[in-house]
């Protein structure tokens, strides 16, 4: 049964060590959390399973890590400084504040109310302050999408890689948004990372690419363990787009708390590289702004046929790595009644997901030569790059094995007295057992033929 409530997924997170509420100790802060010993793991294990299926699995992507804090101008002709907004409503009754689009009924979700402003937009940028003079033009913005550091850098790689359409920039890193009202967990929050490629073709073969894409993609969340029937492909309609996009496809996950959005496939047009290289007087303003605030760059590439210098096109699939973490984990999490009536809590993450690939537990703690064994098999594992290996020295099998179900463990190795060559059969030596996560299924392997063994499972 997979996990039903939002309640038990954040519970299992704080009690094993994924996720925390952010500063914690002072009461919190809404719409962040910090990821633990389990969760960081996990987390750079999605994003290296997207950055090698983006990136190295491919030979027409080239990535990128630009900054976070951004230049307020590239905001300003990107769209967002005028149009990044949502509708927000106050409750007269009680001053809490509101989404206006998420509120059922029009009703305050505090205190029942339907006394309510107007919507007015409040826009999600986080401003701040750069540098030591705190003057109205010495502000920058932390970037609400990655995806601004991949346009501006668009000539960069071009001319440092030389190029050609089609081509794709893939970036995965912070991004920020003041969200009104953060909720679900790690699914709305603040402060969070994107995981998006900006795929450049010839105007013309845009729509083709796009409905590739959205192919690739839900193949990708399928790889993640993700199972159809909980994906839906959603296609936007006109009055649901973006300022910047001409269509957009969102991959919905369904969440414990319903089906929502986990990615978004946009097709951006030429709409972001067309901004940034246009000069002032394009975009209507007055013909006196300061000529400093233009943008120095054409972000052109040569067109495939004609050579003349063209804008491109931009296919965007663009993935929130925390929304993702949620989905793999509401995946994966699974009650399961056993024979003798216990219940048992595991989680079955793909091995590739998993923080910990395998639990070594020498039987006993207090039997130096086992202690000895055990770390070495531990160190043996290591050698052989397959992630992290965790040498478990709690005294207990049983306690070891339920800990590491619960985290997603798929392999614990007990090393036992059979192993040194002390129990009754001595062809047993040097092997060791290994339990599988899904099937608690045990097997004897020597201890030689443990790394092939384990790798062999975990691709
Ligand atoms: N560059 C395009 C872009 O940013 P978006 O649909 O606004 O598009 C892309 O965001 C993805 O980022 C979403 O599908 C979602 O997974 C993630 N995301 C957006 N806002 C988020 C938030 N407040 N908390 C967590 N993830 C978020």
């Amino acid at each position: 049964m997979p996990a039903t409530t939002m309640d038990e997924l954040v519970s299992l997170c704080k009690r094993r060590g994924f996720i925390f509420p952010g500063s914690d100790i002072y009461g919190g802060l809404q719409g962040t959390y910090d990821y633990g010993p389990l969760g960081v793991e996990l987390k750079n294990n999605l994003k290296a399973a997207w950055w090698r299926a983006m990136v190295y699995e491919r030979d027409d992507v080239e990535g990128l890590d630009a900054s976070i804090l951004t230049h307020r101008l590239v905001l300003r002709h990107s769209g967002h400084e005028a149009t990044f907004t949502d509708p927000m409503v106050d409750c007269r009754n009680c001053k809490s504040r509101w989404r206006a689009d998420q509120l059922k009924d029009n009703k305050c979700e505090k205190c029942g109310s339907t006394d309510l402003t107007e919507p007015r937009p409040f826009n999600l940028m986080f401003k701040t302050a750069v540098g030591p003079v705190a003057e109205e033009g010495s502000f920058a913005y932390l970037r609400p999408e990655t995806a601004q550091g991949i346009f501006t850098n668009f000539k960069n790689v071009v001319d440092s890689t030389a190029r050609r359409l089609p081509f794709g920039i893939a970036q995965i890193g912070k991004a920020f948004r003041n969200e009104i009202t953060p909720r679900n967990f790690i699914f709305r929050v603040r402060e969070f990372e994107q995981m998006e490629l900006e795929f450049f073709v010839q105007p013309g073969t845009d729509d083709q690419w796009h409905s590739q894409w959205v192919d690739a993609r839900l193949q990708w969340w399928r790889d993640q363990g993700l199972l159809s029937e909980n994906l839906q492909a959603y296609h936007q309609a006109g009055d649901e787009l973006a300022h910047y996009a001409k269509a957009c496809v969102d991959i919905l996950y369904k969440f414990p708390h319903g089906l929502e959005e986990l990615e978004g496939i946009a097709n951006r047009t030429d709409f972001d590289l067309g901004s940034h290289t246009r000069s002032q007087a394009d975009f209507g303003l007055s013909a006196n702004v300061d000529p400093n605030e233009d943008s120095t760059a054409k972000l052109t590439i040569p067109h495939p046929e004609t050579q003349k210098p063209l804008v491109p096109f931009v296919i965007e699939p663009s993935a929130g790595v925390d929304r993702g973490v949620l989905a793999v984990l509401t995946e994966a999490y699974t009650k399961e009644t056993l024979e003798n009536g216990s219940e048992r809590i595991v989680l079955k993450l793909k091995p590739h997901l998993a923080p910990i690939k395998v639990a070594v537990l020498p039987l006993a703690r207090n039997k130096p030569e086992i202690v000895e064994k055990a770390k070495a098999v531990k160190n043996l594992l290591m050698a052989t790059g397959i992630g992290r290996i965790f040498y478990e020295d709690t005294g207990n099998i049983g306690k070891g094995y339920r800990r590491h179900d619960e985290v997603g463990t798929p392999f614990c190795i007990t090393v036992d007295f059979d192993t040194l060559g002390r129990g009754d059969d001595p062809s047993l030596t040097d092997t060791v057992t290994v339990r599988d996560r899904d099937t608690m299924s045990q097997v004897r392997i020597p201890i030689n033929e443990l790394a092939a063994y384990i790798r062999e499972r975990l691709v």
